[in-house]
């Protein structure tokens, strides 16, 4: 890469439970340049094991700028304080420090997501989602959230694991539980509308934006549920964590 690209570009890196994906995105646009590197998640995940996939993919996309990785994990100060499908291990792992050992660069952010994903929708996504106090979900393995206020993020809040009746909203409605379970779209629908309910009750927002790898199916669950403040879908779907995980290195995000 040039120079030139460099200083518009970034890697941006999302790390699941079963695949970690990469790609360097061109910052003005949100593209993706080049195509999208994916390798299988390494069992157990652990920060080394995962760090050494990411340098497998920064090598691959022959990348040696600014790096953002997003983790299924409550990140402060490039700390991990929780890990949900990755190993244990992260917790209390300083997430900048293992990757830094591994790549070419110590421009290097990690953030939450769900938390990156938001991110990525206000930069290249809708307009709604930059005005006001807004809730943006995911739906995957569990559930994510990332909470805005006028396009500025109010890092790490954790909605998937709040209890809703008698058990964690992600526990009953994520994507996965749909799977899992082979709920129909209508029957999944009632679970999300139980667990929107009540996000909506106790956070009042004007909108919810949402996303995940299921929000591409949008028009069969979104028009079903009841909560009273609207439900739109996201724009980037899939790619959302990349892009975002992408803008926070190249804005030397640390939450
Ligand atoms: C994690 C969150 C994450 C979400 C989506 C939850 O289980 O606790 O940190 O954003 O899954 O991956």
């Amino acid at each position: 890469m040039t120079n030139h690209a460099r200083t518009s570009c970034a890697l941006g890196i999302d790390v699941g439970g079963s695949g970690i994906k990469g790609a360097v995105v061109d910052l003005s646009t949100g593209e993706f340049v080049g195509g999208q590197i994916t390798i299988e998640t390494p069992q157990p995940a652990t920060p080394e094991a995962v760090a050494d996939t990411i340098a497998e993919i920064a090598r691959r996309a022959q990348w040696t700028g600014p790096v953002g990785v997003a983790l299924p994990s409550v990140i402060k100060g490039q700390v991990a304080l929780t890990a949900a499908n990755v190993d244990p291990a992260w917790v209390g792992t300083n997430a900048h420090e293992v990757l830094a050992r591994r790549l070419d660069t110590s421009e290097i952010s990690v953030l939450n997501d769900a938390d990156a994903a938001g991110l990525a929708e206000v930069a290249f996504g809708g307009a709604q989602i930059r005005d006001g106090a807004v809730i943006f979900l995911t739906f995957g393995t569990g559930i994510g959230s990332a909470f805005f206020i006028d396009g500025r993020l109010f890092p790490n809040t954790e909605l998937g694991h709040m209890t809703v009746g008698c058990a964690e909203a992600e526990h009953q409605a994520s994507s996965a539980v749909k799977d899992r379970e082979q709920l129909s779209f209508e029957q999944w629908a009632g679970r999300v509308d139980t667990v929107v309910r009540e996000f909506d009750r106790l956070f009042n927002p004007a909108l919810f934006v949402v996303g995940g790898g299921i929000s591409e199916d949008a028009d069969s669950w979104v028009p079903l549920l009841t909560v009273e403040t609207p439900v739109v879908a996201a724009k980037l779907r899939n790619r959302a964590g990349i892009v975002g995980a992408a803008m926070a290195a190249a804005e030397h995000l640390n939450p």
